[in-house]
């Protein structure tokens, strides 16, 4: 039987999104590798591992095996990986990280430094959205993950790294963007460009607007912070974001932070583990790094001061 370890993990990305076009997304292959990949390991193995149900695939018993395995099997080589890195100490090692995209803005910085300082480090960075960081922080899939607020129901060790605060914006000619302490309400009458299901950003936005007995009205449904900026630009609605999602448009002026009343929310940017997790050499040394310098970082834009001085002035 010949299995490899790339053959595992691939597997282990497509029963975990039960989609090989959303694991070869995450690894960043094409569908037909990943497709290829599970097939040579069926091939080994001697069993089919998924079944389509639907639109989904779902692994079979035997892929549920396989499933558990190749937890085992990832989980013991990356133990064995970690001690001869710890032997080495900070001088070469990897360091696995999982963010939701919000932080894309923000945690590049902080990486930066940190790599400048440590070269021999290499890193894996998962960019994806809340819930599919919740998924792997349970399934212990990388070193330290990062999230908007404070993971739910899980059993993790989570420390607040510098502040986070949610605004709504419009476009600078739309009729809210002049008007001071807007009520929610008012808010709740326009439409509203949301993020996916499954965004901490959507989440955190929609608790806010039903714990007043308010639904937003969805005008559109887009994946990305990118998307919902360029949509609401584009005239075709409100949105809501994580303030430092905004540091380039500040600067052209093309976004409006809306003075709602009881925003910005405030939250706080999060770096979590699961509880009893031995972290690497690397990983304590960049979570160490994360919790002297995420503050500073995160401020450190003058245009994100700006806007949410502005913000607070109006
Ligand atoms: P997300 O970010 O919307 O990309 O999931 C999470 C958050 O800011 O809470």
């Amino acid at each position: 039987m010949r299995i490899s370890l790339r053959q595992l993990s691939v597997f282990l990305s497509v029963a975990r999104h039960q989609s090989y076009t959303r694991a070869a997304e995450e690894l960043n292959l094409t569908q037909p590798a990943v497709f290829t990949q599970v097939k040579q390991l069926e091939d080994s193995l001697g069993v089919t591992l998924l079944d389509r149900i639907g639109k989904r695939m779902q692994p079979t018993d035997a892929g549920r095996v396989v499933v558990e395995g190749a937890r085992e099997t990832l989980d013991a080589v990356g133990r064995m990986e970690m001690r001869l890195a710890d032997m080495r100490g900070l001088r070469e090692g990897r360091l696995t990280l999982a963010i939701v995209s919000t932080a894309q803005y923000f945690l590049p910085r902080l990486l930066g430094q940190f790599c400048d300082a440590n070269p021999g480090i290499e890193v894996a960075l998962t960019v994806t959205n809340r819930q599919a960081v919740l998924a792997r922080l349970a399934a212990s899939e990388d070193d330290l993950c990062i999230l908007g607020t404070p993971p739910e129901g899980l059993d993790v060790v989570a420390r607040a790294i510098a502040d986070n605060p949610l605004v709504l914006i419009a476009r600078p000619d739309h009729p809210l963007a002049g008007e001071v302490n807007i009520p929610p309400e008012r808010v709740a009458r326009e439409p509203f460009l949301l993020r996916e299901r499954g965004s901490g950003t959507r989440l955190t936005v929609e608790r806010f607007f039903r714990a007043r007995g308010l639904t937003l009205p969805m005008r559109m449904e887009l994946g990305s912070n990118e998307a919902i900026k360029q949509a609401v630009i584009g005239g075709l609605g409100l949105g809501a974001l994580s303030r430092d999602t905004l540091a380039l448009e500040g600067t052209t002026g093309a976004l409006k932070v809306l003075d709602v009343a009881g925003f910005p929310l405030l939250r706080q940017w999060q770096v979590a583990y699961p509880r009893g997790k031995h972290l690497s050499v690397v990983a304590q040394a960049f979570l160490d790094h994360l919790v002297a310098h995420a503050r500073q970082a995160v401020e450190a834009g003058p245009t994100i001061a700006r806007i949410a001085k502005e913000a607070a002035q109006e």
